[in-house]
């Protein structure tokens, strides 16, 4: 190949915390997108426990769920060998950048940001000063990777936006060091709502199980769950206001099935919402049995994932230590 055709590929990055079971809206939201990325990008995916701690955890729970959240990854179609899949505690570079990013980042900005006023608002017993601080680390994750593009849920849009703050104004201080990274918020699928209160986003810490699909629900679970879900007095499936309930079952249907909100009008034209509800259960629970299978067959080879762990950390660390160098050349460490 001529070298001018040689083009370097760009770099993606994306986290996922290893703290609840992950639902649905997590799998159409981010997880079934990611392995679009890993041709077109340089992707690195990771658990993020670091950031998990900012809440109490059961220490048996998150180690558990550290590997489901590598399992699933794969499930999901990343192969381990395209990108780089790894745990963030394994690559101590995370901390150690966060700490110097936390000196440019302002209290003012962690401040306003309003996970942090959630956060704050529903663990009032425990604001603790991670809870702060966690954007900075979240910063840290994708500044350390020179992450041209982050894809996340609607959510994280003010954290990155943070990112980029940061990333612009240590470069301004200095000399260009980092990307400054764009979000990717996927359309479809962004915004799975909650099956009890379509109004609300599907959340993997709602009390309501019946609000929530998990990834790993059984069929039988998964198409209960859809059987229940709040629609609304009429009876003619159409997407049209008012009709959140109806509008978020055609939003999944049309992710597993490719159909567009017409075809899919057409297809129940004069069906009832009982028939439309059994076959976005049916198409869903369809759409996440092969991932269950490839996931129960990963969780049953520990040797596996850990294995993957390792390589991955290995590569990430590398990436990472190259940024953490850059950063302590400039801000005037001495190095040996
Ligand atoms: N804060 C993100 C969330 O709760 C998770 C996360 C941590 C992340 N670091 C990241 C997402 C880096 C994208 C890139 O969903």
């Amino acid at each position: 190949m001529p070298e001018e055709t040689v083009i370097r590929k760009k770099t993606a990055l994306s986290g996922i915390q290893p703290s609840g079971n992950l639902t649905l809206g997590n799998y159409l939201g981010a997880l079934s997108n990611f392995s679009e990325f890993t041709s077109e990008y340089n992707c690195y995916y990771c658990v993020v426990d670091l950031h998990s701690i900012t809440v109490r955890q059961i220490p048996a729970e998150l180690r558990r769920r550290t590997y489901e959240v590598l399992a699933l990854y794969i499930s999901c179609g990343l192969d381990p060998e395209k990108c780089t899949l790894f745990v963030q505690s394994h690559v101590h570079e995370h901390a150690e950048l966060s700490w110097m990013l936390s000196c440019f980042t302002m209290f003012g900005e962690l401040s306003r940001m309003t996970q942090f006023k959630d956060k704050s608002a529903k663990h009032a017993d425990n604001i603790n000063a991670g809870l702060f601080t966690y954007p900075v680390l979240m910063a840290s994750d994708i500044l350390l990777y020179q992450a041209d593009v982050v894809p996340i849920g609607q959510d994280q849009k003010q954290h990155l936006e943070l990112a980029r703050d940061i990333a612009e104004r240590f470069n301004g201080v200095f000399s260009p060091t980092f990307t400054v990274p764009e979000p990717y918020i996927p359309k479809i699928g962004a915004n799975i709502m909650s099956l009890a209160e379509p109004t609300k986003k599907m959340s993997k810490s709602d009390a309501n199980e019946n609000a929530v699909i998990r990834i790993l629900d059984t069929r039988d679970v998964i198409i209960k769950k859809f059987r229940r879900a709040v629609t609304d007095s009429d009876t003619c499936v159409r997407y049209a206001d008012g009709k959140d309930g109806i509008k978020n079952l055609m939003t999944i249907y049309s992710c597993f099935t490719g159909k567009s909100y017409d075809e899919i009008e057409r297809e129940f034209d004069g069906r009832g919402y009982g028939d439309f509800k059994s076959a976005v259960g049916e198409v869903c629970a369809d759409g996440l049995q092969p991932v269950k299978e490839r996931f129960d067959k990963l969780m049953a080879d520990k040797p596996y994932l850990e294995s993957v762990m390792r390589d991955g950390a290995e590569k990430a660390s590398r990436a990472a230590g190259k940024t953490v160098s850059k950063v302590k050349r400039k801000l005037g460490f001495v190095t040996l």
